[in-house]
Order: C-alpha cells, then sequence, then structure tokens
C-alpha cells in the first residue's frame, strides 16, 4: 500500500523531511506490558504465542492506534524472532525476560546455525503485517523492524540481556573468523526476514541495535557498522524509509549516520539541538524523550517534552519519540497526555 492510500502519512513526509506543523509521534514499545488492554491480550498466550499467532499480534499492534491515537503502527513482535528460525531455542520466563537455554558459544555452534527461509520460518509474521494492514485500513503507516546484527549477537552469545557483554565481546576480539561468520549469517538472515517484511506491506523499518552503544566509535565502526550498512544498502531498493535506534549515541552518532538510514534515532542523553550539528541536514532525527519523564508529573512531561520541541525548532525532520522502550509501570494517561502536547505543538 503506497502513502497516496493513508489518510494520516505525517510519518512518511517527516521522513521526507517535508515541513509540517508538528512532528508525528509513535513510542517504542508502544504496545506493551503498561497497556491493561495488552495484558488482557497477554492473558490468553506466552508471549511468543503472542508473537506467532497473527490475529492476536495484530490486535496488540492497534492498541496503541486506537487508545493514544499515535501517527505510527509498529508490527508487533520481537527481535529475537528470527534467531530461533536460525535453530537456536529461545525462552521468555516470566519477569526474567529472553533466554537462549543452548547459547552460540564455539565455532561448531556458529557451523550449525542456518539463514532461514523467512517465508518458511517466520510467515506469522508477513501474514500479521497483511491483517494489520487490512485492520488499519490506511489510518496510519506500519513500521516493521529487526535487531541489527551486533545487537542480535549479544543475545545468541550471552544466551540473555547482558550489562557487559563480556562473552560477545571476546568473541569479538578473540576469535574475529568466528565472529565474522556468525555476523554475516545474522545479516543475510535479517535481510531476508525484512524483505519479507516489505513484501507484506510494511511502509517502513527500524533496525533496533539497542547494544551497540556498549562499543568504542572504532570497534562500533569495525565490528557492527559494516553489517548495518549491508542490510542498508541490500533494502535501498525497496524505496522504504529505513531508522537506525541505538542506545548509547552520543560517542556514535556520526558513525550511525554512515550505516545510510533515512532517520537516525537518538537515546535520551543527548539533546536534540546537540545532535543536530552533528548530522548533516538532511538526516531526519528521530527520539528523544527520557521514559522515566513519563513516571513524574504532567507539568514535569509538559516542560521535558516542550524541551525536546524546542531544541528541534524548526528544522524539518523530526518524528517524535522516547530514547528508549517505554516502561512497563508508565500510567496510560501519561502516555496519553504526552501525544496531546505533541499533537498542540509548541
Ligand atoms: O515497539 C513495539 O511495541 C513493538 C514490539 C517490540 C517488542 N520488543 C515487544 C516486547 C519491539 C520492537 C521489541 C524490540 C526488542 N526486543 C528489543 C530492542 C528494543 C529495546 O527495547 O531495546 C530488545 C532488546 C528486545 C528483547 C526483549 N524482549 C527483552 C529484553 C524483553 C524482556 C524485557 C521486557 O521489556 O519485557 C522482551 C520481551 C518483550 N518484547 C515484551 C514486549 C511487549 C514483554 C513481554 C511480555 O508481555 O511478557
Amino acid at each position: 500500500m503506497g502513502s497516496r492510500a493513508l489518510s494520516n502519512d505525517l510519518f512518511l513526509r517527516a521522513c521526507r523531511r517535508e515541513k509540517l506543523d508538528r512532528p508525528p509521534i509513535w513510542i517504542m514499545r508502544q504496545a506493551g506490558r503498561y497497556m491493561p488492554e495488552y495484558q488482557e491480550i497477554r492473558k490468553k498466550t506466552t508471549f511468543l504465542g503472542l508473537c506467532k499467532t497473527p490475529e492476536l499480534a495484530t490486535q496488540a499492534t492497534l492498541l496503541p492506534i486506537d487508545l493514544l491515537g499515535l501517527d505510527a503502527a509498529i508490527l508487533f513482535s520481537d527481535i529475537l524472532i528470527p534467531l530461533e528460525a536460525m535453530g537456536l531455542a529461545l525462552e521468555f520466563t516470566e519477569h526474567k525476560g529472553p533466554r537462549f537455554p543452548e547459547p552460540v558459544r564455539s565455532d561448531a555452534d556458529i557451523d550449525r546455525l542456518t539463514v532461514p527461509d523467512a517465508r518458511k520460518t517466520t510467515g506469522f509474521v508477513a501474514e500479521a503485517i497483511r491483517l494489520i494492514n487490512q485492520r488499519l485500513a490506511g489510518r496510519v503507516p506500519l513500521l516493521g523492524f529487526s535487531g541489527s546484527p551486533f545487537t542480535l549477537a549479544t543475545y545468541m552469545v550471552e544466551g540473555e540481556t547482558s550489562k557487559e557483554f563480556t562473552r560477545v565481546k571476546r568473541l569479538m576480539f578473540g576469535n574475529p573468523k568466528g565472529y565474522r561468520a556468525l555476523m554475516e549469517k545474522i545479516t543475510e538472515t535479517v535481510i531476508g526476514y525484512l524483505e519479507m517484511q516489505i513484501e507484506a506491506g510494511i511502509h517502513a523499518y527500524q533496525l533496533f541495535d539497542t547494544w551497540a552503544g556498549s562499543l568504542s566509535a572504532d570497534h562500533y565502526r569495525e565490528y557492527a557498522l559494516p553489517y548495518t550498512q549491508e542490510i542498508v544498502r541490500a533494502l535501498s531498493r525497496h524505496g522504504i524509509p529505513s531508522i537506525l535506534y541505538v542506545n548509547g549515541t552520543c560517542a556514535l552518532l556520526e558513525d550511525m549516520n554512515r550505516a545510510g538510514t533515512d532517520v537516525l534515532s537518538i537515546d535520551w542523553r543527548l539533546p536534540m539541538d546537540r545532535a543536530i550539528p552533528r548530522v548533516p541536514p538532511e538526516k531526519v532525527l528521530q527520539g528523544n524523550l527520557d521514559p522515566v519523564v513519563l513516571l513524574s508529573t504532567k507539568d514535569t512531561l509538559e516542560s521535558e517534552a516542550r524541551r525536546v520541541l524546542k531544541a528541534v525548532g524548526t528544522r524539518p525532520g523530526h518524528i517524535f519519540n522516547l530514547g528508549h522502550g517505554i516502561l512497563p509501570d508508565t500510567p496510560m494517561e501519561m502516555a496519553r497526555h504526552l501525544v496531546k502536547i505533541v499533537k498542540n505543538g509548541l
């Protein structure tokens, strides 16, 4: 579905850096546990069950559109889904998050991983995308997404969310050949996975390289960026907008710019007015309210949201978002208030 068929195409116009009266707003992790209505859907199955049932994933995707009036929908899924398709068993334990019980620890483990046929192994994602677009009926654009290879490798090697990333960095520094082989398999998988999403009808895609902020700028350039560049290059022929998110943007912004995405999504640490001079004028910026502000008062939320809007000023090409995912204990009323502030403008 082309952008002409959309009744609200503010998001796509911001990606094209058109001059707008207000920025579009969507929220990372916008369909999540902070919503009682999400909890209701979630009660019906496990988290993975939810991701793999197109009807339920569609319902979850639509919640923040119907309840908050955001300007873009994002496919309800998880960045770890294609890793299971590569042959790694995946578990989500209540309260503890994702776990790979048999993580990648040796060359033999890397050799065993397959580059899956996305349609055969993750066809439920394509089916969800088609169903979501049917139900959206052109109200807003739909974003697809994938993890970026480095962040996916952290989960595959560490086996869970990590703080220090010791194992994956040991592989990277100590066995560069094995690391490269792993990253190449992940990159190929991600390209096929996003090709499938594009074919199914997404209007834009975001690459989450959440944990690349654990790398120095030199190491990011050497060990993470080339794979992200390869994905962006491979998908560029489709002509849909691309977004790159990293948590820990400050040290990496100039190098993130070299990934070639249309949009850079920045965390909350770097104020927009300091980010702007560090990127070329044609780059769109997304962000960057601190998610914890939503746990404070409406007054604070107003002044902090305005701080972001003021820091961007009249520069075209801004998508309002948080600097990371919305937190599970965020009151719905605060999320609703944020949307109202951004829609009313400065
Ligand atoms: O943005 C959206 O609403 C789309 C859905 C989405 C989810 N995860 C749903 C989810 C997206 C885009 C993601 C991306 C994701 N998943 C990232 C990158 C973005 C980021 O936040 O840094 C990462 C690192 C993951 C891996 C992951 N999934 C973790 C670490 C966890 C556990 C921690 C947590 O927040 O719960 C998940 C689970 C998860 N992914 C939930 C949701 C709604 C909660 C699961 C539940 O309902 O029990």
